[in-house]
């Protein structure tokens, strides 16, 4: 990081700074006013799956305090907030039946973003898929492309007037690959004759999804977002550069390019060929869409090399750990540059129209002492990626915002509670919010106070 202040005007007057959350990870309220399961309510029963056991069942409890976390976003002069819907909120089953009470508590959020000045941006689908579509395979089932379209209708309907900016998936490598590859997201699947059908049916409902908010509003700016780490070989033997260059295929290709109408990246991951037993003549087409924009999540980057022990991707991440670098609470590097190359990456396909940070933060091991939490590490790390983000503003015409991941601490996925990535800290036991030193520091960058 370096010593010199860093300027929002640098950024330009038209740049999008908000913050990001999810449906699953903050709002609580599982089984509340005709709420359908998601397949995450079902996950976090089983043994093992999640650490220290937690659920997510009361989480931040947004459901009851988005007032309060709203007004705290206001106070921080947070101009953009992203959150998702949830499906079998709004959809109990999946299909079928509407549930007023899921469309109104989606109303009330966006209403109360509206009055504070703030803008919504609305991701579709954070990972929590209704159980009752589980039960037919999920994402494993082609039909998930009509369901998908049906819920996707139903939400560019209800929130038409309101909602300028959507996103449909969020991360479909994350979900496909821990979900229904390596089980350990929800729904717990494992192994090719699952992921590759699941990887399948998302590009295609990616697509789908896009074209069915587009077709009824076709003002919107509709986008959907992509993790993505840089990759970096372990050495410089022609085996660790191979075995880069197929994580690299898997981690950052894999669901932008079929949108491109460039198709899999069969050539370096051979094993992608199973796709064919699923893929229908008229899916080449289908898949290709030209998003509005595209939001890019990124927190670290990978180092990886050569291993046998992996059966068709042959490579091995190195954890951060034993790599003697400076890592956060999830093991993950903090490689600022990262940031940078992942801009250019996506910035050099030509297809690619607008790009936003969607996400991109850390998580530390907060301490709270007498009512402040200087977590100096947090502003460290956003500061420092910031400055990347600048530095590739200069060279991407396309990057157009950046989105902090999270706004207040959540659910962390099979890490439970243990992990906190937010601005803002929750007690859990209370539900006390209190605005993080680095929640402090945002509002001074985007309020342009000098000396940051
Ligand atoms: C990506 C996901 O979209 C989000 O749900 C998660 O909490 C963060 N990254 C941090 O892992």
């Amino acid at each position: 990081m370096s010593d010199k202040p860093l300027s929002k005007k640098d950024f330009g007057a038209d740049f999008l700074w908000g913050v990001s959350s999810s449906a699953l990870q903050t709002e609580g309220a599982h089984d509340a006013d005709g709420k359908g399961l998601s397949i995450w309510d079902v996950f976090v029963t089983k043994p093992k799956k999640i650490l220290n056991h937690d659920t997510h069942f009361v989480a931040a409890d947004f459901y009851h305090n988005y007032k309060t976390d709203i007004a705290l976003l206001k106070q921080m002069g947070i101009p953009n907030y992203r959150f998702s819907l949830s499906w079998p909120r709004i959809i109990p089953n999946g299909t079928g039946t509407v549930n007023q009470a899921g469309l109104d508590f989606y109303h009330n959020i966006i209403d109360c973003c509206i009055e504070n000045g703030i803008e919504p941006f609305v991701t579709l689908y954070h990972w929590d898929l209704p159980q009752e579509l589980e039960y037919k395979g999920g994402w494993t089932n082609r039909e998930i492309v009509q369901w998908f379209e049906e819920y996707v209708k139903v939400c560019a309907n209800a929130f038409k007037d309101k909602v300028r900016y959507w996103m449909v998936l969020n991360e479909p490598m994350v979900f496909t690959g821990g979900g229904y590859f390596l089980g350990i997201h929800a729904p717990g699947k494992k192994g090719f004759d699952n992921f590759i059908p699941a990887m399948h049916h998302a590009v295609l409902c990616q697509a789908v999804g896009f074209n069915t908010i587009k077709a009824i509003l076709p003002e919107a700016q509709v986008g959907t977002t992509f993790s993505c780490s840089y990759i970096t070989p372990y050495s410089a033997s022609e085996k660790d550069k191979k075995a880069a260059i197929r994580v690299d295929a898997l981690l950052n290709r894999l669901f932008i390019e079929p949108s491109l109408g460039l198709g899999y990246p069969i050539a370096s991951l051979p094993f992608l060929k199973k796709v064919k037993k699923y893929q229908l003549p008229e899916d080449e087409a289908l898949m290709k869409v030209t998003f509005d924009f595209i939001g890019i999540q990124n927190y670290t980057r990978e180092v990886v090399a050569y291993s046998i022990f992996t059966p068709y991707i042959n490579a091995r991440i190195i954890p951060a750990d034993k790599r003697k670098v400076f890592y956060t609470a999830m093991d993950w590097e903090v490689y600022p540059e990262a940031i940078y190359e992942m801009i250019r990456l996506f910035d050099n396909y030509e297809g690619v129209k607008k790009i936003l940070i969607t996400e991109n933060g850390a998580s530390f091991p907060d301490e709270l002492i007498d009512g402040i939490i200087d977590d100096h590490h947090r502003r460290h790390f956003l500061k420092s990626y910031l400055e990347q983000v600048l530095r590739a503003k200069k060279i991407s015409a396309k990057l157009a915002g950046y989105f902090v991941w999270s706004l207040t601490d959540n659910f962390e996925w099979g890490e439970g509670f243990k992990q906190r990535f937010g601005l803002i800290h929750v007690d859990y036991d209370t539900q006390k919010r209190t605005v993080k030193n680095s929640g402090w520091w945002y509002k001074q960058f985007l309020e342009e106070v000098e000396e940051l």
